[in-house]
């Protein structure tokens, strides 16, 4: 490397910036362009955020909630301050267009605040234990701990967003925690690095480690890291939930999320606008990403041409570019897969109404009617811009086909009716149910998370919270009540 020669960008080991022994190359997927190269730490410097990390846990834990909420304040606001340069990096690492950039570092700022109100009332709880002779005169004093350091595996989808759910809540409840940030866009969670080390958290209680996938097992399998929260694919979360039997594992998994709309609806232009652009917002690369479109044959008919022509209406490019909705996919191998599935599902017999064409990683908006079951664009995720629209003559029939999955994140229904609302949300096997919106709805301090295929455990700031730690009792005796 000779002078004129950036370094990379450094990792972060134990709160400080270091080189590694090696570099990633960070490439813009809209037209493979470089746009940095990262430092890759060495296994000693893996050893020594894992070191640094168990060392401070005690007295991490120990550190008064308006420290650590002051830092997470501060991290908010820094988001805020940075959010040109943040966005810019989003987009040039991920793909997605730069407003959805600007929306995730606003979210990613919510995140931050949220975990620093969440730090200041986080107190547990009083339970009464005279409700039983035996209890006279006792009462249990319940607060939570943290479980041990925390290994944050992010995936590349919200290269911010998702590191900050994993981030935020440890540091709210005083753990260290080790980021491992997707292999394709590290860039926005080093810059958090960058952030986080403003603030006066202990040495060690963050590391950002952007160690290639296939170099993770000593992260993974350490015991000084007990919790991993991850989010990614359901393969390599199942490889990692067997690598590491013991360990709390907390898994976001990936969906096939639905969307139902329903005769009573009155706005099937909104409907139909929501679901175009979340069946394809970041080209479809959110677990809760439309997928798939059921519809009562009471408005199908209505409502079909308006879903086409609202997918239809969505300009793909440069994701800089203001006007472009669609932008590419993380790579062109994805892409290609993407294209296959369309392909697939069409042979098959399904009815293509727009879309199914690809050029370079970016797919074309693509809606499909009466797609097969056995088509992996229907019980698949698809992770890409596809939408596949069914017909069906009952609510419990489209309840039916929402459940006929292995995968159960979030379901959009679009209905005013609050008796179907509650049957659905009793019903329907997913972690969530969104009323009047699309299963992309997501509030950043609520739970999230999902049953079957779906994952384990849950993010939202504060349920986040609830996994990083375990109940202490402390039961007093002869306390007057
Ligand atoms: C995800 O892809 O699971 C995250 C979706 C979101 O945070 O909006």
């Amino acid at each position: 490397m000779d002078a004129t020669t950036p370094q990379p960008r450094p990792c972060w080991i134990a709160g400080r910036p270091e080189q590694g022994e090696g570099s990633i190359t960070v490439t813009h997927p809209f037209d493979d362009t470089e746009v940095a190269t990262v430092a890759v730490p060495s296994p000693a410097q893996v050893e020594q955020a894992i070191a640094a990390a168990a060392a401070v846990a005690k007295e991490f834990r120990r550190t008064p909630a308006h420290v650590r909420a002051s830092a997470l304040q501060k991290v908010a606001r820094l988001l805020e301050e940075r959010v040109e340069e943040i966005a810019e990096t989003i987009t040039a690492e991920n793909g997605k267009p730069l407003k959805w950039a600007y929306a995730e570092v606003g979210r990613a700022a919510n995140t931050f605040r949220f975990a620093a109100e969440e730090a200041r009332r986080y107190v547990g709880e009083l339970q009464r234990l005279d409700t039983d002779a035996n209890g006279e005169g006792r009462m249990a004093i319940i607060r939570r701990q943290p479980r041990g350091p925390v290994l944050a595996v992010a995936p590349f989808n919200f290269p911010l967003n998702l590191v900050a759910h994993k981030v935020a809540p440890a540091l709210a409840v005083g753990t260290p925690v080790i980021v491992k940030p997707a292999s394709a866009t590290p860039l926005s969670a080093l810059l958090l690095g960058e952030l986080l080390a403003e603030t006066d958290l202990p040495e060690g209680a963050f590391s950002v480690l952007p160690v290639r996938g296939r170099d993770m097992d000593k992260l993974i399998t350490d015991p000084r890291l007990p919790i991993i929260s991850f989010t990614g694919s359901t393969g390599v979360g199942k490889a990692i939930t067997e690598a590491a039997p013991g360990k709390h594992v907390l898994m976001e998994l990936g969906s096939n999320a639905a969307a139902v709309v329903l005769p009573d609806w009155p706005d099937l232009d909104r409907a139909a606008a929501r679901i175009a652009t979340f069946g394809n917002y970041q080209a479809g690369q959110s677990c809760i990403a439309v997928q798939r479109v059921v519809v009562h044959r009471d408005i199908a008919d209505e409502f079909i041409p308006k879903l086409v022509a609202a997918v239809k209406a969505l300009k793909t490019g440069d994701p800089h570019d203001p006007e472009v909705e669609v932008g590419p996919l993380i790579d062109e191998a994805n892409a290609k897969r993407v294209e296959e599935w369309v392909q697939e599902a069409v042979s098959l017999g399904a009815v293509l109404h727009t879309g199914g064409q690809r050029e370079g990683a970016t797919v074309a908006p693509t809606l499909l009617q009466d797609v097969p079951v056995q088509a992996r664009v229907w019980h698949q995720e698809v992770f890409g811009p596809v939408l596949s629209v069914s017909v069906v003559d009952s609510v419990q029939e489209a309840f039916d086909q929402v459940n006929a999955t292995d995968f159960g994140l979030q379901a959009g229904i679009f209905t005013r009716d609050v008796t179907v609302a509650f049957e659905a949300a009793a019903e329907l096997e997913v972690g969530g149910v969104i009323v009047g919106d699309v299963p992309s709805y997501r509030a950043d301090q609520m739970p999230y998370g999902g049953v079957k295929g779906s994952g384990t455990g849950r993010e939202g700031v504060r349920s986040a919270m609830d996994d990083f730690t375990e109940e202490r009792t402390l039961v007093l005796t002869g306390i007057a009540l």
